[in-house]
C-alpha cells in the first residue's frame, strides 16, 4: 500500500495528503528541486526525501534514471504527482503503467497546461475546479479519475479563484488516493 509523492515547490497538496488518513502510506517524497519548500514537512516527519535537479544532468534520461534508481526501494503501488512541474518521459511512465496519477487545476479536458485560472476567467467559464487523472504520455491528457467543481463568482480574480480551487484540490486528492489504494488490494 505504498505511496510515493513527487513535488517541485510549495507542497501544499503533499501537506494535505500527509495530514489525511492516507498520509500514513507515504513512503517517500521525490523532488526535482533541492530547495523545494514542500520537502520540509516530510523531513520533519522522518519520511525519506530524494531531490535530483534536472539541471545537474546532461539529459532527461540521466535525470530520470536517478528517480528510477531510488524508487524501487519504496515499492510504490502509486506515484502521486503533486505540483510536480516536470513532464515525465514515455519511458519513465512505462516503468509504472497505470500507477502514476496527477492533480491538475482545471476541469479537464478544459485548460490543460499552465495558467488555468486566468484562462478560465478569460473564457467566462461559470465553473472551474480540479481533476485527478492518470498520467499518460500526453501532457494532462490521461483518463480523468475524479473532479471537484468550483463555481466561478462574478468578482473572482485569478488569485481568489486559485485559492478556492487549491482548497478543492486539498479535499479531493487525499480522498481519491485513499480510494485508489484501497481498490488495489
Ligand atoms: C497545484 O495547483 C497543482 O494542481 C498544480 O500545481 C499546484 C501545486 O501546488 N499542478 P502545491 O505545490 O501542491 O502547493
Amino acid at each position: 500500500m505504498s505511496l510515493v509523492v513527487f513535488i517541485s515547490g510549495r507542497g501544499s497538496n503533499l501537506a494535505a495528503i500527509l495530514d489525511s488518513p492516507v498520509g500514513a502510506q507515504v513512503r517517500a517524497v521525490f523532488s526535482n528541486r533541492h530547495d523545494a519548500e514542500g520537502l520540509a514537512k516530510p523531513q520533519a516527519a522522518k519520511i525519506p526525501t530524494h531531490a535530483f535537479d534536472e539541471r545537474d544532468y546532461a539529459t532527461r534520461e540521466e535525470f530520470e534514471s536517478k528517480f528510477l534508481e531510488y524508487l524501487p526501494r519504496y515499492k510504490p503501488r502509486l506515484i502521486a504527482l503533486a505540483g510536480f512541474m516536470k513532464i515525465l518521459s514515455p519511458q519513465f511512465i512505462q516503468h509504472y503503467p497505470q500507477q502514476i496519477v496527477n492533480i491538475h487545476p482545471s476541469l479537464l479536458p478544459h485548460f490543460r497546461g499552465l495558467n488555468t485560472h486566468q484562462r478560465a476567467l478569460d473564457a467566462n467559464a461559470t465553473e472551474h475546479g480540479c481533476s485527478v487523472h492518470w498520467v499518460s504520455e500526453e501532457c494532462d491528457g490521461g483518463e480523468v479519475i475524479a473532479q471537484q467543481k468550483v463555481a466561478v463568482e462574478p468578482n473572482d480574480t485569478e488569485e481568489t479563484l486559485a485559492q478556492r480551487v487549491l482548497a478543492a484540490e486539498h479535499e479531493l486528492y487525499p480522498k481519491v488516493l485513499a480510494q485508489l489504494l484501497a481498490a488495489q488490494h
